[in-house]
């Protein structure tokens, strides 16, 4: 009996002993990382980004099935850019934005690590299964950046507020992101990534303030979020593949666009683009494909369905000669499988469909297919095509150009 228990006592000293040895150092006892714990305070004012970096050390480094950056609740943290660098040890990486983070609140304020790259402010590099949810806000203090882009005098590169580079299986989810010095959110080779319920809203007029773009990427989801801005609501850039926009309310704003493509003559393509279940309100395009002239490259394999308009301007456009100066005559990106299927509501501009392609290679196999756009004002609608190849079925405005079956 009691050597029984001796025995087993032992047997369980060796073994858990032995499982602290290998696995647990003392700090990767914990799995989660509060900024507040690394001397950050939250008020708003002090430089909080060695807190965060040094938080982001601990938690990049720390070996378990997942590990937490906690970003807390009711406090604001100013940040200057900021480079979050994987690989990381866990296989899941949390940020746990709770909290509002805010950029400097002007231009000169900003310091950057390396002055040579003045792309982003918030960026994430390198880092797989990395999860950024938690409900908090991520203001990007754009107002300077918007003034200084219209004032000849003043010479800035805005930046992109939250970066994302090759970043494998990334899951972005229920933030809010306001006034980036230019585009919100970009994402760039990264493949399989889920972003789903975020609000982004910057003014009406401010420059460049897209909501995502998209590049050199496969593999995404974007679901099920609001979109208020100054530019695009999202942009599928060169080298996109697979990507799936479902659910997306998005106005004021530039509507969702394919392109543009192939600018200064660029080989770019992106195909298998779906967009479904998308509203746009007094956007000034709808559902865009636009290349540049004098490119390369196709745009193939793309379909928006299930699209609502209200008071849409250009509500649907494939439009091949965006802004046509400068550019190399007898190439274009070649634009061919496309559907825009039933879309439907209301246009503030006559021109409810436009197809205007490029004569040295034409749109081909572009079919339309239970379209319903009327004027929200009034007057006549109309259609208008170049160079375009494909099929009609009950459109309204009619299509002179497509045949019908
Ligand atoms: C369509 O999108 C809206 C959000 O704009 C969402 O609430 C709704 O569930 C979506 N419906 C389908 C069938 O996907
Ligand atoms: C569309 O936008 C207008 C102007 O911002 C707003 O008043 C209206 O409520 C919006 N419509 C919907 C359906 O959200
Ligand atoms: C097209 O939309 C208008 C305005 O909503 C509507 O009155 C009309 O019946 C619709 N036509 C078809 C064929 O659905």
């Amino acid at each position: 009996m009691e050597l029984q228990f001796v025995v087993f006592a032992m047997f369980v000293i060796v073994a858990s002993s032995s499982c602290l040895c290998v696995r647990l150092t003392s700090h990767d006892l914990r799995h989660s990382f509060n900024v507040l714990d690394y001397g950050a305070v939250g008020n708003g004012k002090n430089d909080e980004s060695r807190a965060f970096m040094d938080a982001w050390k601990d938690t990049c480094s720390a070996i378990y099935e997942s590990s937490t950056l906690v970003i807390p609740k009711e406090k604001t943290f100013m940040l200057q850019p900021l480079w979050f660098m994987g690989p990381c040890n866990s296989p899941t990486i949390y940020v746990k934005l709770e909290g509002t983070i805010i950029a400097p609140n002007t231009i000169e304020g900003w310091k950057w690590p390396n002055e040579n790259d003045r792309g982003s402010w918030i960026r994430f590099s390198y880092i797989n299964g990395l999860v950024v949810y938690g409900g908090g806000l991520i203001d990007g203090k754009g107002a300077p950046w918007w003034d200084c882009y219209s004032n000849v005098m003043c010479e800035s590169e805005n930046p992109t507020a939250l970066h994302f580079h090759a970043c494998e299986n990334l899951i972005l989810t229920g933030l809010t992101h306001i006034n980036s010095p230019r585009n919100h959110i970009s994402l760039n080779a990264c493949h399989g990534s889920q972003i789903s319920k975020l609000h982004i809203i910057a003014p009406n007029e401010s420059p460049n303030t897209d909501g995502i773009d998209i590049a050199e990427s496969s593999n995404v989801v974007i679901e099920n979020s609001k979109m208020e801005t100054g530019d695009d609501c999202i942009a599928i850039n060169h080298g996109s593949t697979s990507i799936d926009i479902v659910g997306i309310f998005c106005g004021p704003g530039h509507g969702i666009s394919v392109g543009s493509l192939g600018r200064n003559g660029a080989e770019e393509s992106v195909e298998k683009i779906y967009v479904r279940n998308c509203t746009f309100n007094g956007t000034t395009n709808g559902v865009r494909i636009k290349t540049w002239m004098g490119g390369n490259g196709y745009a193939r394999k793309v379909t928006f369905e299930d699209i609502i308009l209200i008071e849409a301007n250009n509500p649907v456009i494939i439009d091949q000669e965006y802004n046509p100066y400068d550019s190399l005559y007898g190439y274009a990106v070649k634009v061919s499988d496309v559907t825009f299927r039933n879309i439907r509501g209301t246009s503030i501009s006559k021109h409810a469909i436009q197809l205007h392609c490029d004569g040295s290679i034409s749109c081909t196999n572009i079919i339309l297919e239970g379209i319903n756009i009327t004027s929200s004002i009034g007057e006549e609608v109309h259609a208008s095509c170049k160079n375009v190849n494909g099929i009609c079925n009950s459109c309204i405005p009619y299509v002179p150009c497509l045949s019908q079956e």
